[in-house]
């Protein structure tokens, strides 16, 4: 049984709490959260130990688990990591790309493993896609979001865009070539809202669109292939695929199109989509990594990547806004 403390209890970890309970392989000992209001009412509704120092309780875990604020993420990582503990962290993995740099440097000269919660990766409808080919040459992401301040000491890069980064660099096994960008601080002294194109060194092409002022929720990403186009719904948890039909594809709705290279058919399907809770399974699969020693599925470098990139486009936005 792999014991477990949960660092922060605010509005993310209380899901891990809920899903901790139901995982079989762990076991929560207790949790760390500097805020009384919030930690007298997590010690009530779970019955669980409250430390007052971090540290014991690092001392007292087999893994720790960090949901607090992104500018805690590095001391509570270090720290964990120098004490030999294996380390769930919450996305972005740190602050700034310095932090991001020593963690990837301490968890490679360590016995840790460490995994990052870019938690889209186990969101059942791009699971349900997953069993496909998938080779995207274009593809187009919308995230957007209503206005909460929780969240906002980032900007909308870090907060949000950062799920599409690391799913993008995931499924496009070629290096980044060029990223352009714009970005607009409306609510925040961070920016809100913007929009990204990344060209990678094969020809792909990603845009991305993220907000967090919009009035309506939206978190979809469309992947365009040779062969096939690939829809997936992140919110409504949907996916769908259209392509050219194959024999393999007998229960696709089909149709038959004419082009300049004869008759084709086109299949149209949504894939079954399975019902996972997906902050369960990544956390599930954290401890299968354990106690198997197999890699973790997101690992260090995985959230370094993204934050490299999340990095490259503000400051491309930073350099645009003083240029006007
Ligand atoms: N994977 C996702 O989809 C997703 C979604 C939301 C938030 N997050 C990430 O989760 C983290 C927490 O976000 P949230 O929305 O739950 O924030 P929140 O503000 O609701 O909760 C953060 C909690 O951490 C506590 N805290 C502050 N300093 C601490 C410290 N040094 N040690 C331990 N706890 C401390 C606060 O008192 C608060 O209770 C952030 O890094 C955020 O980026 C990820």
């Amino acid at each position: 049984m792999l014991k477990v403390g949960v660092f922060g209890t605010g509005h993310l970890g209380k899901f891990h709490l809920n899903n901790w309970k139901e995982i079989k392989t762990a076991e929560l000992v207790g949790f760390y959260d500097p805020n009384d209001d919030i930690a007298k009412e997590v010690s009530e509704k779970y019955q669980l130990v409250r430390f007052l120092d971090p540290e014991t309780l690092m001392d007292a875990c087999d893994i720790v688990d960090i949901v607090a604020p992104t500018p805690q993420h590095f001391t509570l990582c270090e720290k964990a990591i120098r004490k030999g503990k294996h380390v769930f962290v919450e996305k972005p993995l740190a602050n700034t790309m310095e932090e991001a740099r020593e963690l990837v440097q301490l968890v490679r000269e360590s016995n840790v493993k460490l995994q990052v919660g870019h938690v889209e990766r186990f969101n059942p409808a791009y699971l349900a896609v997953k069993s496909i080919p998938l080779s995207p040459m274009f593809i187009e992401v919308h995230r957007l979001a209503q206005f909460n301040p929780r969240g906002t000491e980032v900007s909308v890069i870090l907060d949000l865009m950062i799920h599409d980064i690391d799913i993008i660099l995931s499924l496009v096994k070629s290096e980044v070539k060029s990223i352009s960008s714009s970005g607009v601080a409306v609510m925040t002294d961070t920016p809100d809202i913007a929009s990204v194109r990344i060209e990678f060194n094969n020809g792909c092409v990603a845009n991305l669109t993220s907000s967090r002022i919009s009035m309506k929720k939206m978190r979809k990403m469309r992947l365009f292939q040779k062969d096939a186009y690939i829809g997936i719904d992140f919110l409504n948890k949907k996916a769908e695929i259209i392509k050219l039909k194959t024999p393999q594809d007998i229960d696709a709705f089909a149709f038959d199109i004419e082009t300049p290279n004869g008759k084709k058919t086109i299949a149209l399907s949504n894939p079954s989509v399975p019902e996972v809770n997906a902050i369960k399974m990544e956390l599930e699969k954290f401890c299968e990594a354990i106690l198997n020693n197999t890699p973790t599925l997101v690992s260090e470098v995985d959230g370094f990547r993204a934050m490299d990139i999340a990095h490259q486009i503000i400051n491309k936005i930073k350099h645009n806004t003083i240029n006007t």
